[in-house]
């Protein structure tokens, strides 16, 4: 019996990206991102010292790896175009075996009825943009505004859905306060420079796409986590608001709104760490509506009041704000360390409808990484019945957000495929198929075939 029954033309698939599947990191032509030199730097800071060039190879494998999708009966896939591939001097020439290669990738997937839904931007800095200053430098800006327009122009007819980022978010956390990405630095104030010229980039890309007047729509994918207060006492109540402000709608508000929540631009005032902003910024923002919203969502943020006095001595952080909290008897997912609240996607949903005009959205990644997956190896197959729950039991909320009018058009798992994550390497695997990293071969997971009926099915 049908239970959960989707909307017609549901979308269904999987994201992944073009840094973490692609591999041929420095061939044909492609230059080299932050994450080739941060790797050589410090290789110790990668799982089993595992680097960027050891991917699944898409690059290579494209062809067979969009056949295992059909067998997953994907009608959508999500990756990125390089830029350090498509324009290896960050600006100017264009690298013509990219322009095979990308071609080729879509008319692939177009072939097999696979719509393509492409991003721009995944984490992937060309290494001499970044020594041009990265997002701090508003001649990065351009040359990104400039590529994006590259990328509409050579391949608009076969690309309907565009996305300028992904999770824009996290360069600025983990390059500039956090340190878990290249360039390692911790500065509120260079953070919120490298947020706010993302934004300035993303809209620049909408207007560019806009003015070529190509059919289809542009959007933005941001990981969302919703940010949930210990209790109703008002303490906790601003503690959440603030963190909302930093996390969500920092990003949220520009790209859906075109514009800044006062909220937020008068704290940063008061601390006095506002980015510089020049004239026609804001009527540049305004014009960096999107038209779909990708969602990613993996976990909640859960805040109290802070419990000791800030140190006004210490950098500025968010953290001024909040302490995090741990809720008891939260359900955790203990590979990734991350919880686990699947009621946390209708919340999101829930959010975009009453207070982002309901937004047409979708789901661009969830998903559960777990480690050393091997041990539910049965029979040559992984038995990922955890993930199956983890999927179906988020795909429910999902569901009830859509009965109640959330403006939801689909659902993409991350991945596709086990992929190279960044710092964390393969430590967890993600995707629908297993990856064996030394032979290459791919074997499609419990989870992969159960997905394939869903999407069969439109429901489960
Ligand atoms: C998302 C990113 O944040 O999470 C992906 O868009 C990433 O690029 C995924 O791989 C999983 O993250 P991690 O760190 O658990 O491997």
């Amino acid at each position: 019996m049908m239970q959960y029954r989707f909307p017609e033309n549901f979308w269904w698939g999987s994201a992944s990206s073009g840094p973490q599947s692609e591999g041929a990191t420095l061939r044909d032509g492609k230059s080299a991102t932050i994450w080739d030199k941060w790797f050589d730097e410090s290789p110790n800071r990668f799982f089993n010292q595992v680097g960027p060039q050891d991917t699944s190879t898409f690059y290579d494998h494209f062809r067979s790896d969009i056949q295992l999708m059909k067998q997953l009966n994907h009608n959508t896939f999500r990756t990125s175009i390089a830029w350090a591939r498509l324009i290896p001097n960050g600006t100017g020439e264009v690298n013509p075996l990219a322009v095979r290669f990308y071609n080729d990738m879509l008319d692939e997937l177009l072939a097999n009825g696979i719509e393509p839904f492409i991003n721009l931007f995944h984490f992937d800095m060309p290494l001499c943009m970044q020594e041009k200053g990265g997002w701090e430098s508003r001649e990065v800006v351009d040359a990104y505004a400039d590529f994006a327009e590259t990328c509409f122009r050579l391949f608009g007819g076969k690309v309907k859905f565009w996305f300028t980022f992904n999770e824009p978010i996290v360069p600025v956390e983990g390059g500039y306060l956090y340190d878990f990405h290249y360039p390692n630095v911790v500065d509120f104030r260079r953070a919120a420079t490298v947020a706010y010229h993302t934004m300035l980039a993303h809209a620049k890309a909408v207007q560019r796409y806009r003015a070529l007047q190509q059919e289809g729509q542009i959007g933005i994918v941001l990981n969302l986590t919703p940010s949930y207060p210990r209790s109703q006492h008002p303490s906790d109540l601003q503690a959440s608001k603030i963190a909302d402000l930093f996390f969500n709608r920092s990003f949220l508000d520009p790209a859906v709104k075109g514009e800044y929540p006062a909220e937020l631009v008068e704290l940063l005032k008061q601390y006095d760490q506002l980015p510089h902003c020049e004239a026609g910024d804001a009527e540049l923002l305004a014009q960096g509506k999107v038209d779909l919203l990708g969602v990613n969502y993996y976990q909640p943020r859960r805040v109290k009041a802070r419990a000791n006095a800030v140190n006004p001595a210490s950098p500025f952080m968010p953290e001024w704000f909040f302490d995090y909290y741990e809720m008891p008897g939260r359900k955790m997912n203990p590979h990734r360390g991350w919880e686990i609240y699947e009621k946390g996607i209708y919340d999101i949903l829930i959010n975009l409808r009453d207070n982002y005009g309901n937004i047409p959205s979708y789901i661009s990644e969830n998903g559960m990484g777990v480690e050393g997956e091997e041990k539910f190896l049965v029979e040559g197959q992984i038995q990922d019945d955890y993930r199956i729950k983890f999927v179906s039991d988020h795909l429910q909320w999902l569901h009830k957000g859509i009965s109640e009018n959330c403006a939801c058009k689909g659902y993409h798992l991350w991945t596709f495929i086990d992929n190279w994550s960044w710092s964390n390497a393969y430590k967890n695997r993600y995707g629908f198929v297993q990856l064996d990293l030394a032979t290459q071969k791919r074997t499609i997971k419990k989870s992969g075939e159960w997905f394939a009926d869903v999407s069969r099915n439109n429901g489960f």
